[in-house]
């Protein structure tokens, strides 16, 4: 589970400060996926930043599974990233010169609970989360031999490889049409429950809204939950 508790923060601006977040408090729960929505500029990516320490807040607290992610050296963060957070951009990042495999196997994996298991386990594990996410038979081909989805599928099971807690995605989507998009976002649910991640989940798509178990709405840096559960609510 991930919590924000009253999480301010600025950036500098010329002479004064601007605030991109704004006494945000949240509960991200394990095994269910919180949207985060809002205009552009609103705030969601620097959330998402703070909940993969790749930034720190002004004010506030961060709990990652009661642990409070704000108060981590920049070491201690980079190991916590490596072992406990599946972060998933809007652009995949693959790299040219590798194989669909290869891109799995290269993860950083040093200090992770995954690190002490053979090479062989790797592989094995590669293989097994390259076939969940529909990649079986394109093991050995390279990014640009595959369409955007399967490369953000690649993504996907990329960050899946330490066995994260909490999966961090901005606007994985946005470069697909509506179909990819659509498939995209039910594999995220699907592995939320399967690997049972807190996973934090921004996306511009409304249409895929129904699907997710809280959908929060961002506006000028201010958090508000719009529902909780629609699936359950409809059912
Ligand atoms: N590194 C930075 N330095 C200064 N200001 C920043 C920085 N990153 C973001 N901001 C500002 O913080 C606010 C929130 O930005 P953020 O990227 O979190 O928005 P967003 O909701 O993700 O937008 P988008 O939907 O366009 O991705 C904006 O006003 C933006 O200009
Ligand atoms: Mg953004």
């Amino acid at each position: 589970m991930i919590e924000f508790i009253d999480v301010t923060l600025t950036y500098p601006d010329g002479d004064h400060r601007v605030t991109a977040l704004s006494n945000v408090s949240l509960v991200a729960p394990r095994g269910e996926v919180t949207a985060i929505t809002g205009a552009s500029g609103s705030g969601k990516s620097s959330l998402l930043a703070i909940a993969s320490t790749l930034t720190k807040p002004d004010t506030g607290q961060v709990l990652l599974d009661d642990e409070d992610i704000t108060a981590l050296s920049s070491k201690q963060a980079a190991r916590l990233r490596r072992t406990k957070i599946g972060i998933v951009f809007q652009s995949a990042n693959l790299i040219p010169s590798l194989t669909a495999l290869d891109q799995l196997l290269v993860v950083d994996r040093l200090g992770s609970s995954v690190e002490k298991a053979k090479g062989k386990d790797r592989l094995e594990r590669a293989k097994e989360l390259l076939e969940k996410v529909g990649l079986a038979g394109n093991f050995d081909k390279h990014p640009h031999q595959l369409s955007g989805g399967q490369r953000q599928r690649i993504n996907i099971a990329r960050a899946l490889m330490n066995e994260p807690s909490m999966l961090v995605v901005d606007e994985p989507t946005s470069a697909l049409d509506s179909k990819l998009g659509s498939e995209i976002t039910e594999l995220i649910v699907s592995i939320t429950c399967e690997h049972n991640t807190a996973t934090m989940l921004v996306t511009h798509d409304r249409t895929h809204l129904p699907m997710m178990n809280t959908v929060t709405e961002m506006r000028d840096g201010v958090l508000t939950v719009a529902t909780t559960s629609p699936l359950k609510l409809s059912a």
